[in-house]
């Protein structure tokens, strides 16, 4: 099929996944554009082999594990009374809301830039710069358009701002960030693991992004399906908010988690990845000569009537009896380009989640999202106006 006006061959079933997963390492490498390329430098998706795995290795423990409980007190902080002004004047625009929202919140995790600092609003204009520069044309005709140019700068800005904010963040005073982890992660890395600025503008949209088509879709669910969903979800909620420690225990919360199962299911943020083959290779019993240009779609086998039944439903106790069903899906790929931030995106959602439905249960005042656009994440093309009704025990 064409993608990108080029012929590729799309992986489309869960089966195909598995395959593709197992045979990428050595033979399929991340397709990025000369644009994605020259934006993000040697961040983690621009690297391959040994210089890949070494990064995602010095990355990792700061974005998952034992480092998550330390960044609740930090998210709460950021969504609290964000929540508290949706609650009090409702939300004009969901996604545009949940995406400043996000985008606060990996500030404030990644780099430990807490809302209202003078770094906040500094670092939100060029990060904005620096994104409006992804939507210039991939290729060489990106170097007549303003937005590559005014991208660039910022991009040049941005890694100062990384520079200044790794002693801030070593020293305090503001903890519940990754940033110290990750500077001393990357003190003595090979030259092939990429730089660590690089890697944070990488990490910094990749949170922002995704996390938020994950959490618009979701309270666009809850205030779309049956109200008895977001009932059961609010109850957690107010637990949760009672005793935070619950967002990061697994084994609690189990209707929220499956909330946002259900919602990866049926809204995957991401519709498409690109790789490209590097020697021949058999997928499908198929043989895919070098130079070849590879998709696939996260979310397939996600509608498969076998394994979900009535797919196209929301229905979040598909999930509830086997939770470890929810880690299974593909949302957040697999293979050695899987989502290194899954852990940070699940914590960062289900934090927001129990701050908005502790408030009030959402409910969207023009009826779900009708035009929707798909690439680079999911998200409504309209503006979702949405209220939070205030429930009885909410305090
Ligand atoms: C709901 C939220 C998210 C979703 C659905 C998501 C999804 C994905 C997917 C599908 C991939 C694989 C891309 C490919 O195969 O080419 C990926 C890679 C990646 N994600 Fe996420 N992501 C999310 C949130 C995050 C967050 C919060 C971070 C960082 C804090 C992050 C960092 C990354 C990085 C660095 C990679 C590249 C890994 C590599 O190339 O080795 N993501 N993500």
């Amino acid at each position: 099929m064409t993608v990108d006006g080029a012929e590729t061959v799309l992986v489309g079933t869960w089966a195909g996944l598995g395959e593709l997963f197992a045979a990428e390492r050595g033979s399929l490498k991340v397709l990025n554009t000369p644009l994605v390329h020259d934006l993000f430098g040697r961040a983690l998706f621009n690297l391959t082999s040994d210089g890949h795995a070494e990064a995602r290795r010095r990355l990792r423990p700061a974005l998952s594990g034992r480092a998550l409980p330390g960044y609740v007190p930090s998210l709460l902080e950021v969504t609290g009374p964000v929540a508290a002004r949706w609650a009090h004047h409702g939300v004009r625009d969901l996604y545009i809301a949940v995406r400043a929202l996000t985008g606060a919140l990996s500030a404030r995790v990644l780099l430990g830039i807490v809302p209202g600092e003078t770094d906040a609003a500094v670092f939100a204009a060029d990060f904005e710069r620096f994104v409006l520069a992804t939507s210039a044309p991939p290729g060489w005709r990106r170097f007549p358009t303003g937005r590559y140019w005014a991208g660039r700068a910022a991009r040049w800005r941005l890694h100062t701002l990384f520079a200044r904010r790794a002693p801030i963040s070593t020293a305090g005073p503001h903890p519940g960030s990754a940033l110290a982890d990750l500077v001393a992660a990357f003190e003595d890395a090979p030259k092939a693991a990429g730089r660590l600025p690089d890697h944070l503008l990488a990490l910094l949209i990749a949170a922002r992004e995704t996390t938020a088509s994950l959490i618009t879709w979701g309270l666009v669910e809850l205030a779309g399906n049956r109200r008895e969903h977001a009932e059961l979800a609010g109850a957690e909620a107010h637990a949760a908010m009672a005793a935070p420690e619950l967002l990061t225990r697994r084994d609690a919360l189990p209707v929220l988690r499956a909330v946002l199962a259900e919602t990866q299911r049926l809204h995957s943020p991401n519709l498409l990845s690109m790789r490209e083959a590097v020697c021949p290779v058999e997928l499908g019993g198929f043989r895919i000569p070098a130079g070849t240009r590879v998709a696939y779609s996260p979310s397939a086998g996600h509608f498969d009537p076998e394994v979900f039944p009535q797919p196209l439903a929301f229905w979040p106790g598909r999930f509830l009896a086997e939770q470890e069903r929810g880690a299974r899906l593909r949302a957040f790929g697999g293979g050695a380009h899987a989502c290194l931030g899954r852990p940070l995106a699940e914590l960062m959602a289900i934090a927001v989640m129990a701050s908005v439905l502790r408030r009030g249960l959402p409910r969207l005042l023009g009826g779900p999202p009708v035009r929707i656009r798909y690439r680079p994440a999911k998200a409504p093309l309209s503006p979702v106006p949405l209220v939070l009704d205030r429930q009885e025990t909410a305090s």
